[in-house]
């Protein structure tokens, strides 16, 4: 969602711009989706302990050790200056937080720690994902990135609540993003305007949502898979 601009903007950042109403669509794009997985995810009532477990394990396999790399990816990938200055940001904050650490520590609290089987459940999606990340195409990986930021934002209130479930009461993780995340995604959406702004033409659409799809199947396969 687009918020109120945090800081003065010039004028001519008022206009719209061809860069902004295709950003605008994007964006409701990303939200569409982000609405449908919210939709799709199981009640944490009717879910077994285990079934909780799992959840909360494969975000953690998926989370602590990607999530930091896919954006430095986004870094490398991106021209524009406006671009290196919002990720960098974002990064300094990942980095100096130590959010890895706190995803850790919730997991452990949760007595959800990935296991062999939980990393194999999401292994063949999260290649994917790294495949389309190593192709290191700025404008697609931000908007990767801005759906994750966006899905992570919505998504916590249902993972503290799987964690409770499971008797912990850990909570900075969630909280933090709940918080943070929100600024985050409108950030990137403000990197992804710059980034088109620069671009030699216009992309099909359908091109440039190719990171959300690989990314979209790879939660579907954390929230829905089932541990046989
Ligand atoms: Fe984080």
């Amino acid at each position: 969602m687009r918020g109120q601009p945090l800081t003065r903007q010039p004028k001519a950042d008022v206009l719209v711009t061809p860069e902004r109403s295709r950003t605008a669509s994007i964006e409701q794009h990303i939200d569409r989706e982000i609405k449908s997985l919210m939709v799709s995810l199981p009640n944490p009532e009717r879910l077994s302990s285990d079934e909780r477990r799992g959840i909360v394990a494969r975000y953690t396999a998926v989370l602590e050790g990607n999530f930091i790399y896919w954006m430095t990816a986004a870094y490398l990938a991106v021209a524009s200056d406006a671009a290196h200055a919002i990720i960098r940001e974002n990064l300094l904050e990942e980095v100096r937080d130590n959010h890895p650490g706190m995803l850790r520590k919730f997991s452990v609290a949760a007595d959800a720690m990935p296991t062999d089987a939980d990393a194999r459940a999401v292994a063949r999606n999260l290649e994917s994902v790294r495949r389309f990340v190593a192709q290191l195409s700025g404008t697609k990986i931000v908007i990767m990135m801005a759906f994750f930021e966006g899905f992570i934002t919505r998504f916590m209130p249902y993972l503290a609540d799987l964690a409770g479930r499971r008797g912990s009461a850990e909570r900075e993780y969630t909280d933090v993003h709940g918080e943070v995340d929100v600024v985050h995604t409108r950030e990137l959406f403000r990197a992804l305007e710059a980034e088109m702004t620069l671009a030699d033409g216009p992309e099909a659409a359908t091109a440039l949502l190719e990171g959300v799809d690989v990314l979209r199947t790879l939660i579907q396969r954390i929230v829905h898979h089932t541990n046989g």
